[in-house]
């Protein structure tokens, strides 16, 4: 595996691929990676002969009082697992090389409709900064394919809605979601947990898997089942962001006969913001 920092060097090596005839598929992180993030890469591997990981923290999805300057980043580690997993190229890009000219003057890439709402909501800008990033990835590497997490459902959803509406030639894919033994969704942000917090983290798994489980049985009470999950989750000490059953298309309100469907949540336990989804058939 290619450790490159350096744009135009990173050209050159995808150019001679491309000129073998070999597709490329790039999977997009922040660092600090763990099984999830592995498994994007084996799923990039399913579609496409060369796989390239960027490793950048963007400071244009987090908010002002969000843990920018605390995220972890631990590159070393990163690397060595990247090498294990089979990556072809690490690409851990300067600011400069991602905003060239500053922050500040960036160009910005908003898909309004999608992100008013659940994270979007809570976290005013950050899509703004996650699409704008994504973009700048999709222009360097000009992948066939990208792989994203659904446990970040909308983010997955705003990608590929401006992926389409900028007619990108670029393949999205989403990947499942990959848990510890006890059902929470792995997350950098879970290392924020204290033990005790860390006990009761999947009951967020667990209360939205109930809601599936009884959606799927029939009981289509969206606000109902929506209330009970959210009082049980408060009692154990959550405080909810959001909890609700939308329509896995779009995020839309749904309405009885809608068939596919996901559960989302978002809370904080303790110092961790913890998201969460399944996508359900009725
Ligand atoms: P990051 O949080 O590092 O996540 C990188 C990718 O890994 C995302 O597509 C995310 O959905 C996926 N992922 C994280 N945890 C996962 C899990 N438990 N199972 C499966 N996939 C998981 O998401 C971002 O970074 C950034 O917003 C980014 C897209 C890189 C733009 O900066």
């Amino acid at each position: 595996m290619d450790v490159i920092n350096d744009k135009e060097e990173l050209l050159e090596q995808l150019d001679v691929w491309r000129q073998h005839g070999e597709h490329i598929a790039l999977v997009p992180t922040m660092g600090n990676l763990h099984p999830g993030h592995a498994s994007l890469c084996d799923v990039a591997r399913e579609h496409a002969e060369r796989v390239v990981v960027t490793v950048y923290v963007n400071p244009t999805q987090f908010g002002e009082e969000e843990d920018f300057d605390d995220y972890p980043r631990t590159i070393e580690r990163d690397t060595m697992r990247l090498r294990k997993i089979g990556a072809d190229i690490l690409f851990i890009p300067s600011d400069e090389t991602v905003y060239p000219f500053g922050h500040d003057c960036a160009t910005v890439v908003s898909v309004p409709g999608l992100t008013e709402n659940f994270c979007g909501a809570s976290r005013p800008g950050h899509f703004d900064g996650v699409t704008t990033v994504v973009a700048r990835f999709f222009a360097i590497v000009q992948p066939d394919v990208a792989v994203f997490g659904q446990k970040d459902y909308q983010q997955q959803l705003v990608i590929r809605y401006m992926t389409e509406d900028l007619g990108l030639p670029i393949r999205i894919i989403t990947a499942p979601t990959v848990r510890e033994d006890d059902g929470l969704a792995m997350s950098s942000r879970n290392q924020y947990l204290s033990e005790d917090e860390r006990t009761i983290a999947p009951l967020l798994h667990k209360t939205i898997d109930r809601i599936g489980a009884e959606l799927e049985s029939g009981h289509h009470e969206f606000e109902e089942l929506e209330a009970g999950g959210i009082k049980e989750l408060e009692e154990a000490g959550f405080k909810i962001d959001y909890l609700a059953i939308r329509r896995a298309e779009n995020l839309a309100t749904p309405n009885r006969d809608a068939d596919d469907l996901v559960v989302i949540a978002a809370a904080h336990l303790g110092k961790a913001r913890l998201i969460d989804n399944i996508v359900v058939t009725i």
